[in-house]
């Protein structure tokens, strides 16, 4: 429960999160274009912008410190310890993820927000597609004990690539359908015995 008190939790959902908190960012752009993908295959998703979810906000006091945290932060982290499945939109910045992405993942709970928890990484970026920035990434969940699906997406110069939040590139649309429906199947999957938390 958050200093605002009790946080309404619906049915169990997977949420994206896209992983900057830079005004007009191609992260969120993406994000909207993979929400539209989950809708297209039948399922409603919904799409966190570091930019709303509160990480302006925090401060040091609020690590891991559910008191401390503003009600937008809080619910947002309710919702994720309570998600059946997370979508990253990893955006590449100086050979990593933005320090905001890292802010943010500093302020969930352990082990709650990590255990267990299925996601699912795509990598945006310039010549190597946001490899350097997914890879890291994953050396924190694979830490922190998450599910991680290994059907990644990157997409290299992502300018040429995008336009507003449109993709361009055919082989980039098929690969993003592809690792949502793999991905809708790899939560089934783990459901099914259980294995992710309520
Ligand atoms: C602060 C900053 C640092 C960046 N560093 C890199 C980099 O090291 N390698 C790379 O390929 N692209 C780099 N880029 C390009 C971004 O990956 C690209 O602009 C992408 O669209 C950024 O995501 P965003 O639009 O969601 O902010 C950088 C961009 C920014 C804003």
């Amino acid at each position: 429960m958050g200093p605002s008190g009790p946080i309404f939790i619906g049915d169990k959902m997977k949420y994206i999160v896209a992983g900057t908190n830079r005004p007009e960012s191609r992260s969120l752009a993406l994000g909207s274009y993979v929400q539209s993908i989950y809708k297209a295959l039948g399922e409603d998703v919904e799409l966190f912008s570091l930019e709303d979810v509160g990480v302006n906000e925090l401060s040091a006091p609020a690590f891991g410190n559910a008191e401390g945290q503003g009600s937008q932060m809080r619910s947002t982290i309710e919702k994720i310890n309570h998600s059946e499945g997370l979508i990253f939109i990893v955006p590449e910045y100086n050979g990593s993820y933005p320090g905001a992405l890292k802010y943010f993942i500093d302020h969930w709970d352990y082990p709650a927000s990590f255990e267990h928890r299925p996601i699912a990484f795509i990598g945006i970026g310039g010549r190597f597609g946001g490899l350097r920035p997914v890879e890291h990434l994953q050396g924190v969940f694979g830490y922190r004990n998450a599910y991680m699906f290994p059907d990644r997406v990157f997409i290299s110069n992502v300018w040429d690539v995008m336009e507003g939040s449109e993709v361009k590139d055919e082989t980039i649309q098929l690969l993003l359908k592809a690792q949502a429906e793999g991905f809708q199947k790899f939560v089934t999957a783990l459901k099914s015995q259980n294995l992710i938390p309520t």
